[in-house]
């Protein structure tokens, strides 16, 4: 596959992610909520994420923001499900670094995610690609200092 075939098939990644997002919407009370606002754009996202025994069970998101932090939010939450949160915080880790165009590793679990490394070209979008990673790791130490 040639770089634009790439991109191209990148985009379409992302924008099925923008346009039918998985996990949308809340878990009931009870679950961690976060919220967490990209303050260059105000826009918001609300993750919900229900842990048990440093388990993530399930994940969902709810907000408003651009194509890019909504399927990125899409693809996180799908990423993570079922995993333990050292893992969700290592693939975070693994995220920033292709964020930051540094060496990374994204497994199968993690899906799509690979679309949104383009972003690391525009460093304007990064914080809209990594608002709800930030989310996430926000939740996982309040969750852990209970
Ligand atoms: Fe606001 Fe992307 S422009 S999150």
């Amino acid at each position: 596959m040639n770089f634009n075939n790439l991109e191209q098939l990148y985009r379409s990644v992302i924008m099925d992610h923008y346009k039918n997002p998985r996990n949308k919407g809340a878990l009931e009370d009870g679950s961690l909520t976060i919220d967490m606002n990209n303050p260059t754009c105000g826009d918001r996202i609300r993750l919900t994420l229900d842990v048990q025994d440093n388990v993530i069970k399930d994940a969902k998101f709810d907000g408003e923001g651009c194509s890019i932090s909504m399927s990125s939010a899409s693809m996180m939450t799908e990423s993570v499900k079922g995993h333990t949160v050292d893992e969700a915080l290592q693939m975070s880790k693994e995220f920033s670094n292709m964020m930051l165009g540094e060496s990374y590793e994204i497994t199968e679990d993690m899906g799509d995610i690979e679309a949104l490394s383009g972003v690391s070209k525009f460093p304007a979008r990064i914080k809209c690609a990594t608002l709800v990673w930030k989310a996430l790791e926000k939740g996982t130490k309040e969750e852990s200092n209970k």
